[in-house]
């Protein structure tokens, strides 16, 4: 029997134009695209050639000029970090954000200039990001928990003429200064921004260097508010650096137009999420959760979203997350799967949500990892509500499979995100770009062109983006999942085909930490692999292969090299576990054996392979997790 899902899927892939232009009609265009989808340049993909817009725009004025919702509260920033709660109505976030966009204009900022953002979870860090897409500017926010190095990276790559700052960020009860790691990382990069705005909280104040450090209340202070500036629906509105399987992060691009139309189309669709509605993405605005569904698609669609800094436990306990809710009256919400597992280890027989009334709570939707059927039976449980997985990427910019809850509710299916959202032709292949039957694994892709609010292109690398994506399964976009999709059109995501782990919901890549292990002038080999962990999904465990002689106790190495990714990487890392072995298993032709390993780490049966040059390394692998207090081996 046909449901609205399944008539709203079938015309946006028989006939994406038509579906996406009649959908764009619900946005604000100075002028119209020449072209839905602009295929003159395949396999790169372009949506609304020709059209112009301002997200800023659609995001704040629309609402308060010209449909009367000035009123209406934009952005709820609660912190029980600091013990905050203030409300920004559309009207105040508007006038907050044109005068910020004033201050970068008065720095010289013109449409096209990047803007680096490194904040931590405080309302101006959405509005930063809101005052580049203003002015045209195309922002690049780095999430605080990377190091001073991997901050240096983004900006060489992005190149800033401005990065905006804050003083502080705060982890539990930790003041985290963000100056010193922002002034060593310029230090590190070889381009230097021209100015440094730095937003002073009252729990640490940073020291400025003269001439190139402003103040943001100061400038603010004294700012003319600025214009939204139309742009072309392909121009860039902003780059994420996401983890790639080198040390060299990916660039991810979103442009405007296409950002626009699919973001403002999912908050109904996807989340069920009408104007008067609160919503609450418990993210970073560092992670693409906390671009696309914090600061962007809310806004488009005219509700209240909150900017919660604060974690899932600790903030003070374990209830925070039903005091939020039951506060201010949420409807949905949005968060990794992780920081269900974290409180329900705090508090088991959910006693803390006692006293709350949590009747607007209709909705929880869990993204950024594999969600444990575990997890989400506790929180059904507890809820009462549905608990919707869906599954995307930094790259797609919104959820590739999902229960479209504004379409129509499927019977959850444990385990699986449920089906392709509407845009997305995902098809299971095998290693000769051919679609395999239901129900076999192969590697989840995507057939182009790809939706809009998607990526058109790495930040000035078309080489690489399709290098890394569209090369492997020509006319696919590749999403390095493998997965499966049963008879009934569900989809199974099971693991990532390349190196990438995620940790807590992190995307990191373990190729990165290794080569930060690599360079530990002791070390002569190493790998570093994503172990199951109960509470954060996945956890990296380094493994070491010294220079013969060394003579120095092993667990000062293994300190050293955490420490190393610790300054290098950042403290996301969670880089704790090391152990060092006398040789890595390989194949005879010398690769490393990581899936053998890794099924050892994870205690799964594992067939000897029959490659390996020597099956001794095997023994020696489960000695050393042995003694770090790892599973014992399985192996046959
Ligand atoms: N700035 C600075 N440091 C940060 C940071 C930030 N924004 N975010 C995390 N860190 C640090 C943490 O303090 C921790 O440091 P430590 O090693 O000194 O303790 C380290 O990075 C690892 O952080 P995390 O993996 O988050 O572990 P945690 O023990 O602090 O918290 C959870 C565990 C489950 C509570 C937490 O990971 C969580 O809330 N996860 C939800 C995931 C999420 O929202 N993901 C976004 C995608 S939807
Ligand atoms: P990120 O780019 O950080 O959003 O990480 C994307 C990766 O996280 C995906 O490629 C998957 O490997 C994983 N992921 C995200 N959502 C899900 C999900 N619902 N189920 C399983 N894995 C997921």
């Amino acid at each position: 029997m046909s449901n609205l899902y399944d008539t709203v899927y079938q015309e946006s892939i028989n006939d994406p134009e038509k579906f996406w232009g009649q959908v764009a009609e619900d946005c604000l265009w100075y002028k119209k695209w020449d072209k839905v989808l602009d295929d003159s340049n395949k396999p790169l993909y372009r949506w609304f050639t020709g059209g112009e817009l301002n997200t800023c725009y659609n995001a704040l004025d629309y609402h308060v000029d010209e449909r009367g919702r000035g009123d209406h509260i934009a952005i709820i920033y609660d912190s029980p970090v600091t013990n905050t709660i203030k409300k920004f109505t559309y009207a105040e976030t508007r006038d907050i954000v044109a005068r910020f966009a004033g201050v970068l204009a008065a720095q010289g900022v013109v449409k096209g200039d990047r803007v680096l953002i490194y904040m931590p979870m405080i309302p101006e860090a959405a509005f930063a990001m809101l005052a580049c897409a203003r002015i045209g500017a195309v922002h690049s926010v780095v999430f605080g928990g990377f190091a001073a190095k991997e901050l240096a990276t983004r900006i060489e790559d992005a190149k800033p003429r401005v990065i905006v700052s804050a003083s502080c960020g705060i982890e539990g009860q930790r003041i985290i200064k963000y100056k010193p790691l922002l002034d060593e990382a310029i230090e590190f990069s070889s381009v230097k921004p021209e100015k440094c705005i730095v937003y002073q909280r009252p729990q640490e104040t940073a020291s400025m260097i003269k001439g190139r450090d402003l103040d943001w209340a100061e400038e603010t202070a004294a700012a003319t508010p600025a214009k939204c500036v139309p742009v072309a629906a392909t121009d860039p509105l902003y780059i994420l650096y996401t983890s790639g399987t080198t040390g060299q992060p990916k660039g991810v691009v979103r442009d405007n137009g296409g950002h626009l139309v699919a973001l403002k189309w999912s908050m109904k669709a996807i989340y069920d999420i009408d104007e008067n509605d609160v919503w609450w993405a418990a993210s970073d605005v560092g992670w693409v959760v906390g671009h696309s569904y914090i600061v962007y698609a809310p806004l488009f669609k005219g509700c209240t979203t909150i900017l919660f800094e604060g974690k899932p436990v600790g903030t003070p306990d374990a209830g925070v997350f039903w005091r939020v809710i039951s506060e201010h009256k949420v409807k949905c919400m949005f968060t990794a799967p992780t920081a269900y597992r974290a409180i329900k280890r705090e508090d088991p027989n959910a006693e803390l949500m006692k006293g709350y009334d949590l009747s607007d709570f209709k909705i929880l939707f869990l993204a950024g990892e594999r969600s444990d059927p575990d997890t989400i039976q506790w929180s059904e449980k507890h809820l009462n509500v549905p608990v919707i997985d869906h599954w995307w990427q930094t790259e797609t910019g919104w959820a590739i499979a999902a229960n479209c809850m504004g379409l129509h509710h499927f019977p959850v299916k444990y385990g699986s995100p449920t089906k392709a959202a509407p845009g997305w032709d995902v098809k299971v292949l095998n290693a000769y770009n051919e679609v395999v039957p239901s129900g076999e694994i192969g590697a989840l892709s995507v057939k182009l062109p790809l939706p809009p609010g998607t990526l058109p292109t790495l930040w000035q690398n078309d080489a690489r983006y399709i290098e890394s994506y569209l090369e492997e399964y020509p006319g696919y976009y590749k999403t390095a999942d493998a997965g499966i999709i049963d008879a009934d059109g569900y989809i199974y995501v099971m693991s990532r085909t390349d190196d990438i782990i995620n940790v807590a919901g992190h995307r990191l890549s373990t190729g990165a930490m290794e080569e930060v292990l690599a360079d530990h002038p002791e070390v002569a080999e190493c790998a570093v692999l994503g172990v199951e962990d109960k509470l954060k999904g996945q956890i990296p465990v380094g493994f070491l292969v010294l220079n013969a002689g060394v003579q120095r106790d092993n667990s000062e190495i293994i300190k050293e090299v955490i420490q190393m990714v610790r300054d290098r990487i950042g403290p996301v890392a969670a880089f704790k576990m090391a152990t060092v072995v006398k040789r890595l298993p390989k194949t005879r032709s010398g690769k490393i054996l990581r899936g053998t390993i890794q099924k050892i780490a994870d205690n799964k049966e594992c067939k000897v392979p029959a490659t390996i040059d020597d099956p001794t390394t095997l023994d020696e692998i489960e000695l050393a997790l042995e003694g770090i207090g790892l599973a014992k081996a399985r192996k046959q």
